[in-house]
């Protein structure tokens, strides 16, 4: 009893769900993470051996028990087997060192909602206990923190489309990293949810970056996260989304995009599996699986030295190209009745007939917006038909001579954008309008900088439209 660290429970009122468990029978940890657990407002309580601990745990009622594996007398499967029996609503986690992920999984067989490799930081373990607490008090289990709703079904006809589905079906079973690369709107990002989704992984968080939306320096903090003054304006520390993604997906979206210089950053972090804070002191270890999406043919950006030929080889473990919808062309048709059903049913319209002269123009078009392009045409299309049926030109497509490059969607994220115009804006005023010097100091490309600043004036505009 005497080796037992009691906190808070006299300065806090909290309910029986409040209460938090340590078992590790090293001491120095032990009371590290007592300290810390009650920092963070919960009534913590340490035990140095798992039978003490169980002899409490009717009388101490904890919502959470964080478990040591490796213990003296009884270790953490064992207590997390007879802890589950004896008070099965309890949460367990359990912490363990690398090298023992098989047995991580084991432990969440036998009930446990979540892992802690260790060394882990404070910042994780807080995160870990948000999510178990908001999963808990939403009803759901841990397995909600992967947030997203359960993506579209992946569509197709096209044959080609049908084994790559079945080959990342297989690929999502391992760990390995996975290069897509498909042109705008062909469904990368869909095809790595998919994959997230049937991979061992599912229920565990699913983070996505755009590695094309950020000048340098924010992705930087934004990929790896800052301590709080490591530069000016980091006010505050900041976890990135390599330790958000940690026992879960990364997925770095537009890699193509990201410049040289946090290509070999990020290189480090895929070779060491640790991350740095921007400005932090130690190393943070990750567990990720890393999916990455491209609209550029990574190869020829090696060859033309824009892309680092080490990093390249780290990605192209798993290469999967999704081909455009133009090569798909049973698919055209396909989706086009899909997505015009569907518009039409959204927009409280009669289900639309698509006219014979209608699927011969849509199966001529380039698409080079791909599949997101033909989803907002056919959406258009059966609000411009009205009643009758959807004839060519109620298909207008966005301009046939659309570049290579397509501009960037806007990121989902409005804050990021709104914090990257800021960012430009300030940097702009400070150097008093030199655009050089703003490009300079934002890490970013002259050209860059011009759209971006273009981007802002037209605010977003709708795309030019040809009428066939
Ligand atoms: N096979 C499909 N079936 C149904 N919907 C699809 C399919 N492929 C793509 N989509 C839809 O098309 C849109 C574009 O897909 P997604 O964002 O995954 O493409 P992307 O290749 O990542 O595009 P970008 O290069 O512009 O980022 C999304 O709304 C997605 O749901
Ligand atoms: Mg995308």
């Amino acid at each position: 009893m005497d080796e037992r660290e009691r906190g808070g429970s006299e300065m806090n009122s909290a309910d029986a769900t409040e209460r938090i468990m340590i078992v590790d029978d090293d001491h120095s940890m032990r009371v590290a993470l007592v300290e810390s657990v009650r920092r963070l407002g919960y009534v913590a309580e340490g035990f140095a051996d798992g039978s003490e601990a169980l002899e409490h745990v009717g009388q101490f009622q904890p919502w959470l028990v964080l478990t040591d594996l490796k213990m003296p007398r009884m270790n953490g499967l064992e207590v997390i087997k007879e802890m589950k029996r004896r008070a099965p609503r309890t949460t367990i986690v359990l912490m363990t060192a690398y090298g023992t992920v098989e047995t991580a999984v084991e432990a969440m067989k036998q009930g446990a909602s979540d892992y802690l490799l260790k060394p882990f930081s404070m910042d994780l373990l807080e995160r870990v206990i948000t999510n178990l607490r908001e999963g808990r008090d939403s009803g759901g289990r841990a397995g909600s923190l992967t947030g997203s709703p359960e993506p579209r079904p992946i569509l197709t006809q096209d044959p080609g489309m049908a084994q790559l589905l079945s080959t990342s079906e297989s690929i999502a079973a391992s760990h390995a990293t996975v290069l897509i690369t498909g042109e705008s709107g062909t469904g990368k990002e869909l095809l790595a949810r998919f994959i997230h989704r049937r991979s061992p992984r599912a229920h565990r968080p699913f983070i996505a970056v755009n590695c094309a939306a950020l000048p340098d320096g924010l992705l930087e903090s934004e990929l790896f996260g800052h301590e709080r003054g490591a530069f000016t304006g980091a006010l505050v520390r900041k976890i990135g989304k390599f330790e958000m993604a940690h026992t879960g997906t990364l997925l770095l979206d537009e890699i193509g995009e990201m410049t040289l210089g946090l290509q070999a950053k990020l290189l480090r972090v895929l070779q060491e599996r640790e991350v740095d804070r921007v400005g932090g002191r130690e190393p943070v270890p990750v567990n990720i699986r890393v999916i990455a999406t491209t609209n550029r043919i990574l190869a020829r950006e090696v060859e033309q030295n824009r892309f680092r030929e080490d990093l390249y080889y780290r990605l192209n473990v798993f290469p999967l190209t999704i081909p455009p919808l133009r090569e798909r062309p049973a698919d055209i048709p396909f989706l086009a009745r899909h997505f015009a059903a569907a518009a039409a049913a959204r927009n409280g319209l009669a289900q639309p007939l698509l006219s014979d002269e209608a699927l011969a123009y849509v199966q001529r078009l380039p698409w080079k917006g791909n599949i997101r392009e033909l989803e907002n045409v056919m959406e258009r299309a059966v609000v411009l038909a009205g009643r009758g049926p959807v004839l060519p030109e109620h298909c207008p497509v966005e301009s046939r001579d659309v570049p290579a490059q397509l501009p960037i969607a806007q990121p989902a994220n409005g804050s990021l954008w709104e914090m990257e115009r800021e960012l430009i804006f300030k940097t702009l005023a400070k150097v008093k309008d030199n655009r050089t010097h703003a490009a300079k100091e934002l890490g970013i490309s002259i050209r860059t900088l011009r759209n971006k600043l273009r981007e802002y004036r037209v605010g977003g505009g709708p795309i030019s439209m040809q009428m066939p």
